[in-house]
């Protein structure tokens, strides 16, 4: 992170940096890369001497595009996630906020400090920037904004409501602690630093101070769902594969069909959604200990999938198509695949955690689901409906947080800002 005024970065750009020795391409080319900058956020990727694509994990990924980035961005490794309640009743201020936070949000992606920075502004006043990111690089670092169903109970929202954002109903199982539930506002801040993660979500809170704050947060780790095709993917701390089968960031068509809400979706009043998407935030506590005493074979059989190479029942390669009568009638990916359900797809995006231990010696740890669909009520919900009442895993898992909100469009260029479609009288 610098405080120097460097230009903003470009498309694939590296905050003014010079490309380095590897060639920064795209998705697997340059016409690709292009794609990708429309498509939510641009990365690169480079192409080692080895022949092989590494993503590179300091650069810059674009801030401004057609939609948000951090949702068909290749996943990073780190998370930090935030809630906020709102705490101004007056709208102008709430505007101002989130063209202030934009600001920062431009500046911090593009791994440059929050306004004057850590050391440049009056001695007798707090910097503007807290300063522990100084002299680290963009580390891909996303910043992913959304709002909440209550948030439209302010403001004179009510009528802007969109149709899709509903309330999450309860399910089988959960056992949801409120203090890790809900929010009016949502950050996602994802990079491959944890420093840079923090970072961010610490000065947006610092900036919101007296207008919002954090309801709750969750720090991952360890991206459980991968959105790029060819790149090893990742494991849970089941230890199995998973995002094998998710949407790809390179699948313009189907992050049309599922995860972007499109024109007509909701009608003319939720017009100010398109390019936008719907999150679900789940934080699924996981019996670490009661898995590591049960054998691999129900293991394998409770996901329907084997532990090391992550082939379906049945099958020798983990991108072979799965046969699911191959598999126990209760197993995860039988009973979430899409054939199951009508076609549902949903783009996951979660992440690991591990919040020390409970008090009674067991890890506090889960999974972060993150999963981003064009809309909850033909994605989440009746996937969650399914698998709540008969996956095998509910015995080894446990739904304790739970939010949802609604991903409005990205800012497209300078002069726009978070919500704007939203929020401004004229948009
Ligand atoms: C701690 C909880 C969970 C764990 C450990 C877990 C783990 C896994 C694993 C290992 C796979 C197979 C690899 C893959 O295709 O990605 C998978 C697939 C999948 N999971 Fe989960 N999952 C969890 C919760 C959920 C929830 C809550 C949902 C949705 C409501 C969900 C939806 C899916 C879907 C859609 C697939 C892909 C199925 C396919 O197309 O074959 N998972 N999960």
């Amino acid at each position: 992170m610098t405080e120097t005024d460097t230009p903003e970065p470009g498309p694939a750009g590296r905050g003014g940096a010079a490309p380095s020795r590897r060639a920064l391409i795209g998705w697997g080319g340059a016409g690709l890369a292009l794609g990708a900058v429309a498509a939510g956020g641009a990365v690169a990727l480079a192409k080692d001497d080895d022949g092989a694509d590494h993503t590179d994990t300091t650069g810059a990924v674009a801030f401004h595009g057609a939609y948000q980035a951090g949702i068909a961005t290749p996943v990073q490794d780190r998370l930090h996630f935030a809630a906020f309640d709102v705490k101004t009743d007056d709208r102008a201020e709430f505007v101002q906020l989130m063209k202030d936070w934009t600001a920062a949000a431009r500046r911090m992606t593009a791994g440059r400090t929050v306004g004057e920075g850590a050391t440049g502004g009056l001695a007798e006043a707090p910097p503007d920037d807290t300063g522990e990111a100084l002299g680290l690089p963009p580390s891909r670092l996303t910043l992913t904004v959304g709002f909440g169903p209550s948030l439209f109970d302010r403001f004179g929202l009510k009528d802007r409501r969109p149709e899709a954002l509903v309330d999450l109903p309860p399910f089988p199982g959960d056992n949801l602690d409120r203090s890790r539930t809900g929010g009016d506002l949502c950050v996602q801040a994802c990079a491959d630093d944890p420093q840079v993660a923090v970072h961010a979500i610490r000065n947006l809170a610092r900036i919101g101070f007296g207008k919002v704050a954090i309801r709750w947060s969750q720090l991952g780790f360890g991206k459980t769902s991968s959105t790029t095709p060819g790149a090893q993917t990742p494991r849970n701390l089941f230890g199995f594969k998973d995002g094998t089968r998710n949407i790809a960031g390179t699948e313009t068509g189907r992050l049309e069909k599922y995860v972007w809400a499109g024109d007509g979706d909701g009608g003319a009043k939720d017009a100010w959604m398109h390019g936008g998407s719907y999150l679900v935030a789940r934080r699924i506590r996981m019996q670490i200990e009661v898995w590591d005493r049960t054998s691999l074979s129900e293991q394998e059989d409770v996901f329907g999938r084997d532990k090391g190479e992550g082939a379906p029942a049945g099958k020798a390669k983990e991108h072979d198509a799965p046969f699911l009568k191959a598999m126990k009638p209760d197993a995860h990916v039988r009973l979430a695949h899409p054939d199951s359900n009508d076609g549902i797809t949903i783009l996951r995006r979660g992440y690991s955690f591990t919040d020390g231990t409970d008090g009674l010696g067991r890890l506090d740890a889960g999974l972060f689901f993150l999963a981003y669909q064009r809309d909850p009520r033909k994605g989440f919900i009746p996937l969650q409906r399914r698998l709540s009442a008969h996956d095998a895993l509910n015995e080894y898992i446990q739904h304790v947080g739970s939010a949802v909100f609604a991903i409005p469009p990205g800012v497209r260029d300078a002069n726009d800002w978070w919500g704007r479609t939203l929020l401004s009288e004229e948009a």
